[in-house]
């Protein structure tokens, strides 16, 4: 079990800048609950989000902090009132806001219930997710800017990827080489706040542009897909 010590805390005040009150005391309470030990680096500062490696024993994680004060309410809450797990969500700033930490949880674990390969999520506190590192030494790279070895390969891995999604009845909706991550000539999909169910009116939207956008990183290595063959690809076993 990770200690909760006074060095940990000194880490991650390092960082206070960031945080408000309130994130700070949920962060202390993810951490007094063993989920991590402190704060280690920023990995990321995204348009929402802010992401960070964080030590729990001998493992690293991922601490995803969506930011209280400066998202984008108007446009979150469009996209999440369309999921029909989330209808009557009020248009109050931190529920969104919660809604959406807890959507990104929710998804990864049945993403991973169908054996996609994404993050294992361990914790969700109001704005905060705790999720498996992905990496070695380093964070693995968005695909983007680390082709793969082997490009078809690793193409017909992400849409062998989108296909368990699509069976599960779920379309990740934000994927492109900015959200598929390179481990070790491996994809794996990060950054599911955005997914969603089939039965969600935008689903079939996301979907094709989530073709569209595999189709350009295919495109850029050499591998030409049509979306069209992509999509039905996707699709096969199960129509919407
Ligand atoms: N589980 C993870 N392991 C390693 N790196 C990660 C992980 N999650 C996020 N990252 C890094 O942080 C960046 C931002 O995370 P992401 O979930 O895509 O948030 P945003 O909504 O800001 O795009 C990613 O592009 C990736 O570089
Ligand atoms: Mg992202």
């Amino acid at each position: 079990m990770p200690r909760y010590g006074t060095k940990q805390r000194e880490d991650y005040k390092t960082f206070k800048n960031v945080f408000d009150l309130f994130t700070e005391k949920n962060l202390d309470r993810l951490m007094s609950q063993g989920y991590i030990e402190g704060l280690e680096s920023p990995l990321s500062i995204g348009k929402e989000a802010n992401v960070f490696t964080a030590r729990a024993g001998d493992e690293t994680r991922v601490v995803k902090i969506y930011r209280l004060q400066t998202c984008d309410f108007n446009k979150m809450f469009d996209y999440i009132r369309a999921d029909p797990r989330y209808v009557g969500l009020k248009p109050i700033q931190r529920e969104i806001i919660f809604a959406w930490a807890h959507r990104e949880f929710r998804n990864l674990l049945k993403a991973r219930e169908a054996g996609v390969r994404v993050p294992t999520p361990y914790a969700m506190l109001k704005n905060i997710l705790v999720i498996e590192f992905i990496g070695d030494d380093m964070a693995a790279q968005k695909a983007k800017n680390d082709p793969p070895k082997e490009p078809k390969k690793f193409i017909d891995e992400v849409i062998r990827q989108m296909k368990l999604l699509y069976k599960a009845g779920m379309v990740h909706g934000d994927l492109s080489g900015f959200n598929i991550l390179n481990h070790n000539d491996m994809p794996v999909f990060i950054d599911m706040s955005q997914s969603t169910t089939l039965d969600n009116p935008n689903a079939k939207g996301y979907l094709e542009r989530d073709v569209r956008n595999v189709c350009k990183l295919a495109e850029k290595w050499g591998v030409r897909y049509t979306e069209k063959q992509v999509l039905k690809k996707v699709t096969a076993s199960r129509r919407s």
